[in-house]
């Protein structure tokens, strides 16, 4: 979604400003601008489309000197993407320019209010209200002025604002929108996500919901929205830039995949080390709750977590979780999964959840996100940063938390003997040279690619757990790809969508578990009569699938409760290399955004 940076020190702000924007382009954005306060005087330079663009209008930044100023790439949510949407927003008289992340739910009533006031409008966005609210209680003290801003503001924003007549002060602040302060040496900065900064420093302050930041070129005071100060501890990011680069890679997404063996491996090695999770109590009831990909990640929870432990599981879309009234007793746990850890929906569930007394159990990727921060206990998915809009290795490190948390779970409950934990820890260890041969089959899985590009639309099939994977198999594809796509519990297929199916339409049919192997080939064998092609996942010893499939990948045996972990591998490859074939923008998918941070 929207990206947001700002910069006070010495040097010129611009180049700064789009090398920040720069690393946040893979959240997603439609338009970008900057805001430079130079001699007095705020320019403000923007435009629709690629920040190419924007940087060919101002020379790479050299055209427009300052050395304070704020950038931004928006993601359009209110109005159309145009020059005039495109933020930095500023007062009518020029003098306060400000940079807005999220959404001001009650932007038309204060549009109402300020156009009464003799305010004009110029743009269609809901941020414009705060530019205009800035100028109305403006009194000299930009502290001040940001205080009555926010108290009018309903909705969610991470905000940068500055003003010419305060050449040496930057003010952020934030609610449900991500936002960081970078800390420098005579220097600061701000921006949404820490790539943005990492560059110049690592050390960092996460902001809070109403913390408000006052930046100078020599330092960075926080306050409290009644302006006491506040202190805070400087967070050091630990992993290195080179996580969010390319390093050679023709894309993002296929570096992510690459990384997965060494992701997985990172995330569940502490944890078998340590011998499994302490839990303090066995609940009653699981509640798992997640958007996109991480709710897949939870309907394989579901299938994981009761057949080891029999506790009951449901599984939520977090959007919908919040507004159905769910029903929370004093035993349920709610697991919350999110990579970002700042997705807005899910924070809603959480703070739902929450506010009817459950205990909240955060798998999260981004450590010191909100939901990790509102979470009473976290299992951070040790993926590093994960740059392509679609999720690879994040999803392959919360699988494997969420076999962490079945396993601690049954060991909790005092059913987890010594040899099953054994048994249990070596197979989650083999994980990473599963994965690992998977990717070794990458050849193979560009030929089935190569084959099968120009398909109008897929359908994946699966049964058990394997229809867990083939939700994720198909989101994959349809978001890279733009190939309509959707995944059917094998048995399911029969009672409506299979009048879809006609001569030459492709199904991917996941079998891996042997239990229902016999199952699904019926199944494939329906689709196949009806003129489908097919192509299988299958596990290595089942070829006589081969009968009845077009083609056959196959991922190694290991336990059926753990096969979604290769077989996910090979399905993100599998979409890698369609999209690859199509031409698409396979790290900054059309329309998405890699958090979405409103809902
Ligand atoms: C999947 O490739 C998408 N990027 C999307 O479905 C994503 O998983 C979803 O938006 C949830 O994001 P989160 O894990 O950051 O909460």
């Amino acid at each position: 979604m929207c990206g947001i940076v700002g910069y006070i020190g010495a040097r010129q702000a611009a180049p700064i400003l789009l090398d920040g924007l720069k690393k946040l382009e893979y959240r997603g954005y439609d338009s970008a601008g900057v805001a430079v306060l130079n001699e007095g005087a705020i320019t403000v330079k923007k435009t629709k489309g690629r920040l190419k663009n924007l940087s060919d209008m101002i020379d790479g930044g050299h055209k427009i000197p300052g050395t304070i100023g704020i950038g931004h790439t928006r993601w359009a949510t209110h109005g159309e993407p145009s020059d005039i949407n495109s933020h930095p927003h500023t007062s009518e008289s020029g003098k306060i320019a400000v940079v807005h992340n999220g959404i001001i739910e009650n932007y038309m009533k204060i549009k109402e209010f300020l156009t009464a006031k003799g305010y004009t409008f110029v743009s269609e966005t809901d941020t414009e209200v705060i530019a205009h609210l800035a100028d109305y209680y403006y009194n000299g003290n930009l502290l001040e002025t940001v205080v009555k801003i926010i108290n009018k503001l309903e909705g969610s924003y991470a905000l940068g604002l500055i003003s010419s007549d305060h050449p040496d002060q930057m003010i952020a602040v934030r609610k449900d929108s991500p936002l960081i302060i970078g800390l420098g040496e005579a220097e600061n900065f701000i921006a949404s996500d820490i790539p943005a900064i990492l560059k110049y420093t690592r050390s960092v302050y996460l902001i809070e919901d109403n913390e408000i930041a006052l930046l100078t070129p020599n330092g960075v005071t926080l306050y409290n929205t009644d302006l006491d100060e506040i202190s805070k501890e400087v967070f050091s990011v630990d992993w290195d830039i080179a996580a969010a680069e390319k390093g050679g890679y023709e894309h993002f997404m296929f570096k992510e995949i690459m990384e997965e063996p060494q992701s997985v491996l990172n995330t569940i090695g502490p944890v078998l080390r340590d011998g499994l999770l302490k839990l303090d109590k066995v609940p009653g009831r699981i509640s798992i709750v997640a958007c996109g990909s991480a709710y897949h990640v939870g309907i394989v929870g579901k299938y994981v977590i009761e057949a080891l432990t029999r506790i009951p599981v449901e599984v939520d879309i977090a959007s919908e979780y919040r507004y159905r009234n769910p029903i929370i007793t004093e035993d349920t746990l709610v697991v919350v999964i999110s990579q970002s850890g700042e997705t807005a929906d899910t924070i809603a569930a959480l703070r739902e959840a929450k506010k009817q007394g459950a205990k909240i159990f955060g798998i999260v990727n981004v450590v010191g996100s909100s939901i990790a921060r509102e979470s009473d206990e976290v299992l951070y998915t040790l993926a590093g940063p994960e740059i392509a809009v679609a999720t690879t290795k994040a999803y392959s490190t919360q699988l494997t938390a969420v076999y962490l948390l079945a396993l601690s779970l049954k060991k909790a409950m005092g059913e987890l003997s010594a040899e099953e934990e054994k048994y249990y820890a070596e197979e989650l260890l083999r994980l990473p040279d599963l994965i690992s041969a998977m990717i070794e089959q990458k050849d193979k899985i560009q030929y089935y690619a190569s084959r099968y590009f120009n398909a109008k639309s897929v359908f994946f099939i699966g049964r058990g757990l394997d229809y867990a994977l083939s939700l994720e198999g198909s989101l994959k594809l349809k978001e890279i790809s733009y190939i309509h796509s959707e995944a059917y519990g094998a048995g399911e297929l029969k009672h409506g969508t299979i009048s879809l199916i006609e001569e030459g339409t492709l199904v991917i049919a996941v079998a891996t578990q042997e239990k229902l192997f016999e199952k699904i080939v019926s199944n494939i064998r329906e689709v196949k009569a009806r003129g489908a092609v097919v192509l299988a996942i299958a596990t290595e010893g089942c070829e006589l699938i081969e009968e009845c499939a077009d083609g056959v990948l196959y991922i190694p045996k290991t336990d059926p409760l753990f096969t979604s972990s290769p077989a996910v591998t090979l399905l993100q490859l599998f979409a890698y290399y369609v999209a690859s074939l199509k031409g698409c923008d396979i790290d900054k998918p059309r329309n998405l955004a890699k958090s979405v941070t409103v809902e």
